[in-house]
This record gives C-alpha cells, sequence and structure tokens, in this order.
C-alpha cells in the first residue's frame, strides 16, 4: 500500500467515528481530504452532519462537496474532530502544522468532545522532533521571537535550527495573518515542557505541539487499519 492509500484507508475508517447529527470538525492536509471527501459522499447519501473547517482550504474543499457548514462562533461545541498528523509518538502526543493551520486546528480540536487522527504509518515514532516543529508567530518582531524560542529551547537542554517558512520565496502567511518558524529539533525528550515554554513567549501565537488533546488514532499500515485508542 503506498502512503497514500493508509491515508484514505484510515479516513474511511474515521467515518465510523462520526454520527448522523454531529458537528464535526474538519482537519487540513492530504489525509484530511480524504476524510472530507468520504464524508461528503455519506452526506450525499442522507447522512446529515454539520462541519467546522480548520482552513479555507478545507472549508473550500468540504463546501464544493456539497457538506453543510457552519463556524465556530455559531456552534462552540463540537462532536468530534477528525485531522491528519506529521508525528504521533505512543502517549498521543502530535506535532502539526506541516500545512500551516497548527492554530485553527487546536482551536477547533480543542472544541470537541474527541480528536481523532488519522494517519499513515510512517507519522508514527518514537520520540517526537524529527518532523520540525512549527510556531505560529506574529510577524512584528520575528527575530526576537526566534531567539526567544532558541532559549526556551536550551532550558530544555535542546537545540533547534530556526527557519522562516516561505512560500514562493516571501514568508508564508497562515489563514490568520501570521508567521510561521520552523524549529528542526530532532528529538523532543519532554514535549509537555517545551509546550509551556513556547507558549509563554511573547509573539508566539501557538506551535504544533499537540499533547493531550488526541484520544484515538486510526494509522493506515500494510495490513489494513490500526486504532491506538487512549485509556
Ligand atoms: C496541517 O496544518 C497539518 O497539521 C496536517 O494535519 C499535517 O501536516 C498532516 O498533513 P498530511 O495529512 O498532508 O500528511
Amino acid at each position: 500500500m503506498t502512503a497514500d492509500e493508509q491515508k484514505k484507508a484510515a479516513a474511511i475508517a474515521a467515518l465510523e467515528y462520526v454520527k448522523a447529527g454531529n458537528k464535526v470538525g474538519l482537519g487540513t492536509g492530504s489525509t484530511a481530504n480524504h476524510f472530507i471527501t468520504a464524508l461528503a459522499e455519506k452526506a450525499r447519501g442522507g447522512f446529515d452532519v454539520e462541519c467546522v473547517a480548520t482552513s479555507r482550504a478545507s472549508f473550500q474543499l468540504a463546501s464544493s462537496l456539497g457538506l453543510r457548514m457552519t463556524t465556530l462562533e455559531k456552534q462552540p461545541h463540537l462532536d468530534v474532530t477528525v485531522d491528519g498528523a506529521d508525528e504521533f509518538d505512543g502517549n498521543y502526543q502530535l506535532i502539526k502544522g506541516g500545512g500551516g493551520a497548527l492554530l485553527v486546528e487546536k482551536i477547533v480540536a480543542t472544541s470537541s468532545r474527541y480528536m481523532v487522527v488519522i494517519a499513515d504509518q510512517s507519522k508514527k515514532v518514537n520520540a517526537l522532533g524529527k518532523f520540525p516543529l512549527p510556531v505560529e508567530v506574529v510577524p512584528f518582531g520575528v527575530n526576537a521571537t526566534a531567539w526567544k524560542i532558541e532559549r526556551a529551547l536550551k532550558l530544555c537542554d535542546l537545540k533547534g535550527k530556526m527557519q522562516l517558512r516561505l512560500k514562493d520565496g516571501k514568508p508564508f502567511v497562515t489563514d490568520s495573518g501570521n508567521a510561521i518558524i520552523d524549529v528542526t529539533i530532532g528529538h523532543i525528550p519532554e514535549p509537555r515542557r517545551l509546550d509551556n515554554l513556547i507558549k509563554s513567549i511573547p509573539g508566539v501565537v501557538d506551535h504544533g505541539l499537540f499533547i493531550d488533546i488526541c484520544g484515538i488514532i486510526l494509522m493506515g499500515t500494510d495490513d489494513g487499519v490500526k486504532t491506538f485508542r487512549k485509556g
């Protein structure tokens, strides 16, 4: 099975976690797109759900496929959010934000009764950190914020390579109008500690560590979809 086939299989398996009448958070990225497509197909058969998207791209895809869309302002309590991840470890901690939507993804996931992560098997790691940690920052004083992130890493005995994310040669701009600094760390032994340290830096809006947010992971493998369930 290719990685994309594994993503699709996990996305289809996630349909089981959505009940008729649910308010559903839709993630962002290639795996989430498979889920949006599968959910839309089910909805066309009469399965009624109302959805909140985590990015403009997901909103566009979902609405173009006919899913009934709402906003978090109108529906602040969601039943379930289904989203992809860049990495997950054995403690259900994640790195997200490779697609730049981490801020809204975290707001939507934490507004849901539970979050289901769908992924191909390459996303499973023993320890988080191989994937560069995306940190969403306000554009003002971006270099000052970067050195404060470096200082926070030092407090955890870590070093990171900072890279301002670019798109077409210009700073990448998130849906919320912010910039992203990708921090290559390699290995994050204490994700919870780093979560708090980075989050407390002025200028940091949020970052891609999702700590204690996800409870179910569906991982596509060559032998079918494997389910990891917390507790
Ligand atoms: C989007 O900002 C990310 O959090 C994605 O969920 C993550 O990058 C996974 O993307 P893929 O599903 O495309 O691998």
